[in-house]
């Protein structure tokens, strides 16, 4: 008995210590949001996040409100889902509300990164220099002769090319847009004057090919892999693409291209003046590979869609995109040049800026997240204050929060080309809840420290494909009746959604 009492006292302690860890001892203390830890010990309610985010949090929001505390795998996360107070979040400091500490762990999880000091920095300067104004410039010209290989290289080769091809809808835009942006960023292969231009063409075009290919394999193990849910033979696979990405993308491959952009060009000296291991370059290559390319592929195929299945709109699309062909002074002729599609006639297309903002409302949907640093107390818009614990976590998900809300935007699952217009045809940004002007009304980017740094080149890539499928292609539903797909709701919180299926559709050179 002597021996037993000190061994079922230890027994007890490890247990209580290991319960206390588990999180099974929280409680809600005055102050905080209303706290729900789910039935499993540690995992909470994870296994319903992840099974549909949005229906998670929808409940939840029923249940508790517009904040609330959950437990997802040991962490506590407090969701803020009222659009009105989005601000507290986006501009509390760094100190308190932190995005780097848990984009750190992600990128090492899933790109095998190791993030050095001083990383976000050199993005959001590169991103300035390169992704706004006169870098701009530059990149959306390499994306249009780009997409122009892609799509129209075999323009006056062929006697049958105004036959139909068909292809799957989702296949085709991914593949295309996801080429033109790579090609783009990371440079094309060098002329050699004794082969022409167009051995080097067809080089990028087979290249890009490849890699488009593997990346859907990595692109379709993505979820799970951010989740650290992958079995082991999926593990295995998702290492074996990396190495493939680290190796394609390295620093030594990209030197070999012309037409770097200033992007990945500033990036890759920076961390190379850093003293960074050439290694370590190449796997942040593909972190920007990835954070460049995964979402607007998926969303011209949605923006395509829409247009289809919307004949009023896609004729005002139509009908815009003409008229700015033609005050150019260009045509689209047999046999004659190709249409060049400058950054300043994509500044006068309202009306598909509408569209392309539509389309991102009903299909982009991220999940912000921050670390909780220090304690902090959250101030709502109508004055409720609550107390937020350091080493939690904070997210909001603006696809429930804002772009299906009623309020904010009427019949919310509708397509509406010209939701974002006035009447006088001037873009429009004036959204309300509960009569209050709603700041954050649209937030496919993202917001505050980690908002999106390529919008404005993803929304000219979006704007250029569409605008060489209306001004070159017929294109049309093999079945005029399909119904739009269903989204893939395991991808809910990783940007630019996927459907559930591909939609057939086939396309010809109208000249
Ligand atoms: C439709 C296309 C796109 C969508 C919907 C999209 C969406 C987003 C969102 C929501 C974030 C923030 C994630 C967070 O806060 O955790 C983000 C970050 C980022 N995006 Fe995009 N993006 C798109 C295209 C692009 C393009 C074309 C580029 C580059 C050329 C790009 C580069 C990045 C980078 C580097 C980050 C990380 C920013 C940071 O760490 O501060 N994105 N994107």
């Amino acid at each position: 008995m002597g021996l037993l009492l000190p061994v079922f006292l230890a027994f007890l302690a490890a247990l209580l210590g290991a319960l206390y860890l588990l999180g099974m001892f929280r409680q809600r203390q005055p102050g905080e949001p209303p706290l729900d830890k789910g039935l499993i010990p540690w995992l909470g309610h994870v296994l319903e996040f992840r099974r549909d985010t949005l229906k998670f949090l929808e409940r939840m929001k029923q249940k508790h409100g517009d904040v609330f505390t959950v437990q997802l795998g040991g962490h506590y996360i407090t969701f803020l889902q009222d659009p009105l107070s989005f601000g507290a979040f986006v501009k509390e400091s760094r100190e308190k509300l932190n995005f780097s500490k848990f984009a750190v762990q992600l990128v090492h999880r899933v790109f095998g990164y190791v993030a050095a000091e001083g990383d976000h920095n050199i993005l959001q300067m590169s991103s300035n220099k390169h992704l706004k104004g006169d870098g701009l410039e530059v990149l959306t010209q390499a994306m249009m002769s780009n997409l122009q290989n892609l799509m129209l290289h075999s323009i006056g080769s062929d006697a049958n090319q105004k036959t139909w091809i068909e292809d799957g809808l989702f296949m085709y835009c991914y593949n295309i847009v996801f080429r033109a942006g790579y090609l783009s960023l990371y440079g094309n292969f060098p002329h050699k004057p004794a082969e022409g231009g167009e051995k080097a063409k067809e080089k990028d075009r087979g290249e890009s090919e490849a890699l488009f290919y593997e990346f859907r394999k990595y692109d379709q193990l993505f979820p799970n892999l951010a989740y650290g849910v992958l079995l082991p033979k999926e593990r295995m696979k998702a290492e074996k693409l990396m190495r493939f990405f680290w190796d394609a993308l390295s620093v030594q491959k990209i030197k070999a291209k012309d037409n770097i952009s200033g992007w990945i060009w500033d990036m890759q000296q920076a961390r190379q003046e850093m003293g960074m291991d050439e290694s370590m370059i190449n796997r942040y290559m593909f972190v920007l590979l990835w954070a460049s390319q995964g979402n607007t592929g998926p969303s011209s195929f949605w923006l395509l869609l829409f247009l289809m299945k919307h004949p009023e709109a896609m004729r005002a699309v139509k009908e815009e995109v003409d008229k700015v062909l033609k005050e150019s002074g260009q045509e689209v002729q047999r046999g004659g040049p190709l249409v060049n599609l400058t950054r300043e006639m994509l500044m006068k297309t309202p009306i598909l800026d509408s569209a392309v903002e539509e389309t991102l409302r009903l299909t982009a949907a991220p999940l912000l997240t921050r670390a909780v640093l220090q304690d902090l107390t959250l101030k709502m818009a109508d004055g409720r204050e609550y107390f937020i614990r350091k080493g939690d976590r904070m997210g909001m998900f603006p696809y429930s929060a804002v772009h299906i809300d009623p309020e904010i935007h009427p019949d919310p699952y509708s397509f509406k080309y010209d939701r974002f217009l006035n009447p006088d045809g001037s873009k429009k940004t004036d959204f309300f809840k509960a009569g209050k002007k709603v700041k954050y009304f649209y937030m496919p980017w993202g917001a505050g420290v980690s908002m999106c740094p390529g919008r404005f080149f993803a929304t000219n890539e979006l704007k250029q494909f569409v605008f060489l499928m209306l001004a070159y292609f017929d294109f049309e539903l093999k079945n005029p009746d399909e119904k739009i797909p269903e989204i893939d709701v395991k991808r809910w919180g990783f940007g630019s959604m996927q459907p559930q299926r591909d939609v057939q559709f086939q396309y010809r050179l109208r000249y």
